[in-house]
């Protein structure tokens, strides 16, 4: 069987041959004597028009009745047509049925709202929108391990189950093997693992990023890219409990090379997309986001703005915007703050950098101020934080002090400390949310719409 993408792509090699195409049937129609469909094969996000006669076919009146879903397997011969809106057509000599589908299919030719569509997330790769959306995140997985392949870096997988919480936040799931209605407990009250199958609590990774700076610490650059979980009950369109991160580390790095590498890497996945998916990208500039490629080409054109934390937040307190949250020096930076400070005042991506120590996780470098902390947050219009990192503490004593504050133990992070200890260097690393690249390339506004199973709060049907 010919592929629908090679028609379209190779158009002159197929015109007046005799073709075979296999795929489903998107749309049906027919009047006394002859009929059209539209095939998809899965192989290109447009569809092949299918036309057939009764003097052609042998089946013509059981071909006539088939519902929408259904799995043909065409033979015919491609004649170009261009006086019509595709540019050619599968003129049938025979239809064989392979898989039928049922006149209840969901899938029937209309709108169907995104929020329909995610209580069939089996069935919604075969919709237009989201055929789009999983062949560019596809593209964007491949034209990121390019991106980090070409330039060295070594790809290290991190383990999923964890004995360590990376952020030191506590959002983690929990991993164990003890029964939860009758948990053994230590003579203190205290929950006793040695039961367990790892003999200690253990969780689902928040972030790769701790292992990955040991392999840096050997390997020099080095980037993870896989799965990570958050137990955030934060029912928003920007969070999920399980979403894909993009995590690199570079050794004999500072917090600018980490910004030019963020910086790098955004631009090449976008140029990746617009390049190798073209007909997707122009769907979605046509009809999820009509600026979608005014936005992308100014990002891909222009260099990130660069402010600091305080800049920020000065900037925000003059602000003409009334705020929901406050604004003050060391607190965070909401949503609303985030988009001001992208959407009004720059207009472009922008990285903050250097924020209150209180509000960053125990690893950021110390500056020389002892107040802030060598970080970087990417912040982008529309999707808000894209990209989290910062330039690592590699001297032992800041970091075990850090750490005393904080009251993480360090017999828990042990080896964390050993990196320190033998040949520690200067580094810097950071993590990008792989679904708010995608919604960001995309134009789509909720995450669950660029997951193909989300796991969001009272979500886990699929
Ligand atoms: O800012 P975060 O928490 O940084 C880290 O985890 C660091 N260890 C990364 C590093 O330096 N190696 O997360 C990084 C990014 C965020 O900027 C955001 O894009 C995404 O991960 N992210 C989420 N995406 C979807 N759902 C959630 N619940 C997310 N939490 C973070
Ligand atoms: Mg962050």
């Amino acid at each position: 069987t010919i592929t629908i993408k090679s028609l379209y792509r190779q158009t002159k090699e197929f015109v007046d041959k005799e073709i075979t195409v296999a795929g489903w049937v998107r749309t049906i129609r027919d009047s006394k004597a002859f009929g059209f469909i539209e095939v998809n094969d899965g192989t290109f996000f447009k569809n092949l028009q299918v036309v057939f006669e009764e003097q052609n076919i042998s089946n013509f009146k059981e071909i006539t009745k088939i519902p929408v879903g259904t799995a043909i397997i065409v033979q015919g011969t491609l004649v170009e047509t261009p006086n019509a809106k595709q540019p050619f057509e599968l003129k049938a000599s025979k239809i064989e049925i392979e898989g039928m589908s049922t006149s209840d299919y969901p899938l029937q030719k209309k709108r169907h709202t995104f929020e329909y569509l995610r209580t069939i997330a089996h069935l919604r790769p075969r919709t237009n929108t989201f055929s789009a959306v999983f062949r560019v995140r596809s593209l964007a997985a491949y034209a990121i391990h390019k991106f980090f392949q070409e330039r060295g870096f070594v790809y290290v997988h991190t383990p999923i189950i964890t004995g360590s919480d990376a952020e030191g936040a506590g959002q983690m799931f929990r991993v164990t093997t003890l029964d939860m209605d009758n948990l053994p407990k230590n003579k203190d009250g205290s929950i006793n693992y040695s039961e367990d199958f790892f003999g200690k609590s253990t969780n689902l990774t928040v972030s790769g990023q701790l292992e990955g700076e040991t392999y840096c610490m050997a390997f020099r650059n080095i980037y993870t890219f896989g799965p990570t979980f958050r137990a955030e009950n934060s029912n928003t369109a920007r969070h999920a409990a399980e979403f894909w991160m993009v995590e690199p580390e570079i050794a004999f790095a500072d917090l600018k090379d980490d910004m030019e590498l963020a910086e790098d890497m955004l631009k090449y996945i976008i140029n990746y997309c617009m390049e190798n998916a073209p007909e997707e990208m122009e769907f979605f500039n046509n009809f999820i986001d009509k600026t979608l490629f005014d936005r992308l080409n100014n990002i891909v054109n222009s260099e990130f703005g660069h402010i600091t934390y305080t800049e920020a937040i000065e900037l925000l307190k003059k602000a003409d915007e009334k705020f929901e949250y406050p604004v003050e020096w060391g607190l965070d930076l909401q949503t609303e703050h985030e988009r001001y400070i992208t959407e009004k005042i720059f207009k472009k991506p922008v990285f903050v950098t250097d924020y209150p120590k209180d509000i960053k996780a125990f690893y950021m470098r110390l500056n020389d101020d002892n107040k802030t902390v060598a970080a970087m947050d990417l912040l982008v219009p529309g999707v808000g934080e894209l990209i989290g990192g910062s330039q690592r503490e590699e001297r032992l004593d800041y970091l075990e002090k850090r750490m005393e504050e904080l009251s993480l133990k360090k017999e828990d992070y042990w080896w964390y400390l050993d990196l320190r200890k033998y040949g520690g260097t200067k580094h810097a690393g950071f993590g990008l949310g792989f679904e708010r690249a995608i919604m960001y390339i995309t134009g789509m506004t909720n995450i669950r719409d660029v997951i193909p199973f989300p796991r969001t709060v009272n979500n886990a049907d699929f």
